[in-house]
């Protein structure tokens, strides 16, 4: 149908990108094969990425990303996402990006990491008009003590590059105000901040984000549909939520599109964005996000447009950069 060809078509802004969780299953094959790794358990028959739930997902993640082992590892995912991203449309996203990962949490590595990662985004912004910029995230599960070596490494790495701080990671584990010295920390460092809250846990989850680390976004929210209150609280504060429903969807937080809160939260003046999170293992693209919001929603291209206003109006970046895209 041509409507939603042109929705399919719109250009796109993505705020909720996890950069390992961007990698398709065939890159993570090649490279395991290349270092001699056995992976081969967290992969389907069929090649597709295994798991059976969200804890699960997490494990199959850090095993997935166990053979991305160089910054020249991460240079080539680099190339390879957003060549693809922008084939879809993409034309500004921030991606998730962790010290954990990226040089096991060492200042000096970490800043290699990041310079491979920087230099491959601006290559490929010349080449395919798409812009990327990096949000240094801690992850929950891991506890507080290891996200303040990556506020550390946000502290101690002065790059405009990188715009944001944020929590990803198992949001069952702990609470948001464990983090606040490592959220305070990078606040004070120039940097935005983010966290997941609100996907797995309540409305009282987002309202903790939101009250005990000060984020001005939110990875998910779509929980704060259970409490009027915090959904008024999060449009008041014009909190944006970094909303992933696909996502949501695949890993059984709503049974099905037409069950998820994104259009009635919109309603009621929460500022929402539309994201991936992980795409391979999410089996979605952001094409496919809109076509299946516009089916579900009617939601049309005049929806679209004003949702990718809202991204760009909540995106990390500098307003000169901002003013470009807009
Ligand atoms: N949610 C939370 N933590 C994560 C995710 C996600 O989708 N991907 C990688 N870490
Ligand atoms: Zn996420």
């Amino acid at each position: 149908e041509e409507r939603l060809h042109a929705i399919r078509a719109l250009p796109k802004t993505e705020l909720h990108l996890h950069f390992e969780g961007a990698a398709p299953p065939d890159f993570i094959r090649g490279l395991a094969k290349e270092k001699h790794v056995d992976i081969s358990r967290i992969f389907n028959p069929d090649g597709s990425y295994a798991y059976r739930d969200f804890v699960h997902f997490l494990s199959v993640y850090e095993a997935a990303t166990s053979v991305l082992k160089t910054p020249e590892d991460y240079a080539r995912l680099c190339a390879a996402v957003l060549e693809e991203s922008a084939e879809q449309g993409v034309i500004y996203a921030e991606t998730f990006l962790s010290p954990d990962f990226c040089g096991g949490g060492d200042v000096a590595a970490w800043r290699e990491y990041l310079h491979a990662i920087r230099e491959t985004a601006e290559a490929a912004e010349k080449t395919h008009g798409i812009t990327l910029r990096g949000i240094i995230t801690c992850i929950r599960h891991f506890g507080p003590e290891q996200a303040k070596t990556a506020a550390r490494c946000a502290a101690e790495t002065k790059d405009d590059w990188l715009v944001g701080f944020g929590m990803a990671g198992d949001e069952n584990k702990g609470k948001q105000r464990d983090f606040a010295y490592s959220f305070d920390m990078a606040r004070e460092a120039g940097l935005h901040l983010t966290s997941h809250a609100g996907e797995w846990r309540g409305p009282q989850e987002v309202r903790e984000a939101v009250e005990d680390l000060g984020v001005a976004r939110i990875g998910h929210g779509v929980r704060a549909i259970g409490d009027l209150a915090v959904v008024d609280m999060l449009a008041e504060r014009e909190i944006t939520l970094e909303v992933c429903p696909g996502s949501n969807v695949f890993l059984g937080v709503f049974p099905s599109l037409d069950k998820h809160p994104i259009d009635a939260l919109r309603d009621r003046g929460v500022r929402v964005t539309v994201s991936t999170d992980d795409p391979p293992f999410f089996h979605t693209t952001m094409p496919d996000e809109y076509e299946n919001l516009a089916k579900t929603f009617r939601w049309d291209e005049e929806v679209f447009t004003d949702i990718n206003r809202t991204a760009m109006q909540a995106a990390f970046c500098d307003d000169a950069t901002r003013d470009a895209i807009l």
